[in-house]
C-alpha cells in the first residue's frame, strides 16, 4: 500500500518521508530561485517558515514539469500554494473553465474534493489528483443523489440548478450547475417560473432576491460562511468606519443585505483590484485577503474572516507527495461522469453567452 501523507500526518513525519526522496535543505540556491515568490508573500509568511516552504516549492515546481502536471488552486488556498506552486488560480467557475483548456496529462487540484471531481468530469482522460481526498465541504456533504431524486419526485418537471459544491453523483441528476458568480443568470436562463436550487439555502435565498422566479431550496450551508451575522458586520463598521465590507453569497441574507458588495471569490478580488478601497474587510475564508493583499498595493486589508478546515488540508508536503506517488487519484463512476459533465458544461456554455 502506498504511504499517505495528508493533513493528519504530523509535519515532522511527512518531512522525514519526503526527505528520503528529496533534498529539502534551505540552501543559498533555493533561496535565490524562490526570492521573487518570497518578496510577494513576505508580509504574510515569516522568514523562519519560508525556510521550510522554499525547498518544497522548488521540488514541486521541478516535479510538475517532469510529470507533465498542472496545479489548479482555489482562491482559498494558503499563500505558499497560491503564490508558490499554482499554475492557475481562481474561483470555482474559473477553475472549471480552465480545467477544460489544460494541455498537461496530470491535474493536481489544490482545493476541495468537489473541485477535483469537477476537473475529472471535464477531463475524463486525464489523471486528476487531490493531495488529501478528505478535503470535503459541508455543502457537498449535505445532500445525496437520493435526496435529489426525492426532490424531483416531489416537484415533477421543475428544473434543478445545482451549486458546483456537490458530488458528481448529485451533479449527474441536475439540469444545470451554477457557481456563486453565475447563480442569478443560470436561474433566469432555465425554463419555467419555479426552480429547485440546491444545496445552499443562503445562496438560494440571496439569489431569490435578484430574480422573479420562485426558488425551492435545500437546508445545506457552508460551515465557514453561515456563522457570520449582521451583528458582526455592525461591529466591523463600528471598528472600521471607513472600510468597505465585502462578503461571499454563501453568507446568510441578513449579512449580504448590509455589506457594500457581495460576489464570488473572483468577483471579490476584482472589486478590490478595480475599486481600490483604502481599507477593506473580506467576509469570507481568511487566505483570500492574504492572497490578494500580496498582489495589491494601496489597500489595507482588515480581518473579518473564518478558516475553511477542508481547504487547509492541502499543504506543500502533501502536494509534493501527491506528485511523487500519483495519489490520491480521483475516480468518477463512468455511469455518472457523462450526465454530470453535461450539467457542468451547460453552466460553462451559459456563462460564455454572457461574456
Ligand atoms: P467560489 O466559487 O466563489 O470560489 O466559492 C467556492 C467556495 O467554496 C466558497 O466557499
Ligand atoms: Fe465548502 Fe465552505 Fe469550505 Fe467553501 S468555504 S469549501 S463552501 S466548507
Amino acid at each position: 500500500m502506498v504511504q499517505l501523507i495528508n493533513a493528519m500526518t504530523p509535519l515532522e513525519e511527512a518531512r522525514a518521508i519526503l526527505g528520503q526522496h528529496y533534498d529539502l535543505k534551505f540552501t543559498k540556491a533555493v533561496q535565490k530561485v524562490t526570492q521573487r515568490i518570497f518578496d510577494r508573500v513576505k508580509d504574510k509568511i515569516p522568514e523562519i517558515e519560508w525556510a521550510f516552504y522554499a525547498p518544497l516549492i522548488v521540488q514541486i515546481n521541478r516535479l510538475k514539469k517532469e510529470k507533465d502536471a498542472v496545479i489548479l488552486a482555489h482562491n482559498y488556498q494558503s499563500p505558499q500554494i497560491y503564490h508558490g506552486v499554482a499554475d492557475i488560480v481562481g474561483d470555482s467557475l474559473q477553475l472549471a473553465v480552465e480545467a477544460t483548456k489544460v494541455k498537461q496529462q496530470v491535474i493536481v487540484q489544490c482545493g476541495v474534493h468537489f473541485m477535483a471531481e469537477t476537473s475529472k468530469i471535464l477531463n475524463p482522460d486525464k489523471t486528476v489528483l487531490i493531495p488529501d481526498s478528505r478535503a470535503g465541504c459541508s455543502l457537498a456533504s449535505s445532500i445525496t443523489a437520493a435526496d435529489v431524486l426525492a426532490m424531483r419526485a416531489q416537484y415533477p418537471g421543475v428544473p434543478v440548478v445545482t451549486y458546483v459544491n456537490t458530488s458528481a453523483a448529485v451533479k449527474a441528476l441536475t439540469d444545470v450547475c451554477c457557481t456563486s458568480s453565475n447563480a442569478v443568470d443560470i436561474v433566469n436562463a432555465v425554463d419555467g417560473d419555479t426552480v429547485i436550487m440546491i444545496p445552499d439555502q443562503f445562496l438560494a435565498q440571496n439569489t431569490a432576491k435578484k430574480t422573479k422566479k420562485k426558488i425551492i431550496t435545500w437546508a445545506g450551508s457552508c460551515e465557514v460562511h453561515e456563522t457570520f451575522t449582521a451583528e458582526d458586520i455592525s461591529e466591523l463598521r463600528a471598528a472600521y468606519p471607513t472600510a468597505k465590507i465585502i462578503a461571499h453569497p454563501e453568507c446568510p441574507p441578513e449579512v449580504i443585505d448590509v455589506v457594500d458588495f457581495a460576489g464570488s471569490t473572483a468577483a471579490m478580488i476584482n472589486y478590490v483590484k478595480t475599486e481600490k478601497p483604502a481599507r477593506v474587510v473580506m467576509v469570507t475564508e481568511c487566505s483570500m485577503s492574504d492572497n490578494v493583499a500580496s498582489e495589491t498595493t494601496g489597500v489595507d486589508f482588515l480581518r473579518g474572516c473564518n478558516i475553511c478546515p477542508h481547504m487547509k488540508r492541502i499543504n506543500l508536503e502533501n502536494v509534493l507527495w501527491s506528485l511523487h506517488t500519483g495519489n490520491e487519484e480521483i475516480i468518477v463512476d463512468p455511469e455518472i461522469i457523462e450526465p454530470a459533465r453535461r450539467a457542468v458544461q451547460r453552466m460553462i456554455d451559459y456563462s460564455r453567452k454572457g461574456d
